[in-house]
């Protein structure tokens, strides 16, 4: 997959550190040089020793090293690679090439290349979240830099949450992808997530509790892998990856309309927790409190989105995907539900109060194909949305 691709890789100070000596490993397995670059602060967390035994090449350290210089300037090494990947990316490595500094040999190496960068932040829960490194990451997004992870999870400093460094497989399939060499390269894949807001009267509407958090791991999954995603969603509250074309949408009717105008796509993959009734006509004005008594809302059954694209005739996407969010008897109630659907596959998953998924971390899946079920192992979201997107991505390059 990267036979000859040359990876500049920079290694920030940051625990995972040590992931990015897998990395490496990872990387010249599959046939890419990897030249690295450790920080000073990653210098306390891994030794130059160690990943330039890994990579089998020298390890660039400083800026002012005269040697390197006349060896190589740093213009001309942050320019000989095809892809410059930050692994651990800190928030202060984040925040210096947010601002344009350019005070050491990485930061120098970040401003002056031409290349694609791409980056893998780890840091604490709290640094991620701050306003600052989220004002960081809007940045950087927006000047081209693309970012695999971070994933969510327990973490070295003892908090739990969004922060860990993405796993080195998921790095390398994201190099890949970058470099226009990912397995779902040149495809495009519809997504869609969230709920949906059913409005009552101007100011209130029915809605569910869906997130929106695996749709949006859908969707960064298979912008991994190299795929074009126009992602489609109702009012979430997990904001939507970068790097997709995010379609925003209110009721089930919006989404069904957004989601045709996108048509055709190689797969569409629908997550979206979509309300299965709205008010039949809302009110144009808002409902005042009166005499007559609460108001009796007449509902009248949204467009099932799923069932419509998939018994398209013309134009049907490849392979389109539906979700099951079932409390028991999940197997049958999924696979009764791809039947009735007509969707290719069904993503069932036991949602009952006991098992933690809904709102958790993790996700137990079992995935219903025209071949039958398969139970996978309980996986963090994003390693499951990974191994759909992989699972996708081997099914669109199958012969059909
Ligand atoms: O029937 P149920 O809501 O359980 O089906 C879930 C699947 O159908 C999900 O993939 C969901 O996104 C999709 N769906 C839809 N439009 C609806 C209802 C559900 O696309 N109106």
């Amino acid at each position: 997959m990267l036979a000859g691709r040359r990876i500049l890789l920079i290694i920030g100070g940051g625990i995972a550190a040590y992931k990015a000596l897998e990395l490496i490993r990872l990387l010249r397995t599959e046939g890419a040089s990897v030249v690295p670059v450790l920080t000073r602060a990653g210098a306390e967390f891994v030794t130059p020793l160690s990943v330039s035994a890994l990579a089998g090449e020298k390890v660039f350290q400083d800026l002012f090293d005269l040697t390197d210089e006349a060896e190589m300037g740093h213009i001309q090494l942050s320019r000989a690679a095809d892809l410059v990947v930050v692994a651990p990316a800190t928030a202060n490595l984040m925040a210096r090439l947010a601002a344009g500094l350019a005070p050491d040999l990485a930061s120098t190496l970040l401003l002056a290349t031409d290349k694609p960068v791409l980056m893998a932040p780890a840091m604490n829960v709290r640094m991620w979240e701050h306003p600052a490194t989220r004002r960081n990451c809007t940045t950087l997004a927006a000047d081209g830099v693309r970012f695999i992870g971070p994933d969510s999870g327990p973490m070295a400093c003892g908090e739990f949450g969004p922060g860990r460094m993405a796993e080195p497989p998921a790095i390398r399939d994201a190099i890949a992808a970058t470099l226009g060499d990912g397995p779902l390269t040149g495809r495009h894949v519809l997504v869609t997530s969230g709920p949906t807001h059913e409005p009552i009267d101007p100011v209130r509407y029915i809605a569910n509790r869906s997130s929106g958090a695996q749709g949006a791991a859908l969707a960064a999954a298979l912008r991994d892998l190299g795929a074009r995603v126009t992602f489609v969603t109702g009012p979430a509250t997990v904001p939507p990856p970068s790097g997709v074309e995010v379609v925003r949408v209110e009721t089930a009717a919006e989404m069904l309309e957004a989601v045709q105008a996108r048509l055709p796509v190689d797969a569409a993959v629908f997550a979206a927790a979509v309300a299965d009734w709205r008010v039949r006509s809302a009110a144009g004005q808002k409902i005042k409190k009166g005499s007559a008594g609460p108001p009796v809302l007449e509902m009248a059954e949204n467009p099932d989105i799923l069932a419509t694209v998939a018994h398209m005739t013309d134009g049907r996407p490849g392979l389109v995907v539906g979700f099951a969010a079932e409390t028991e008897h999940v197997v049958d109630h999924a696979t009764a539900k791809r039947a009735r659907k007509g969707c290719d596959w069904i993503v069932a998953n036991d949602v009952s109060a006991d098992t933690g998924i809904m709102g958790g971390a993790e996700n137990a899946v079992t995935l219903i194909t025209g071949e039958g079920a398969e139970t996978w192992p309980r996986l963090p979201k994003p390693e499951v949305a990974r191994r759909l997107a992989l699972r996708l991505a081997e099914a669109l390059s199958a012969p059909r």
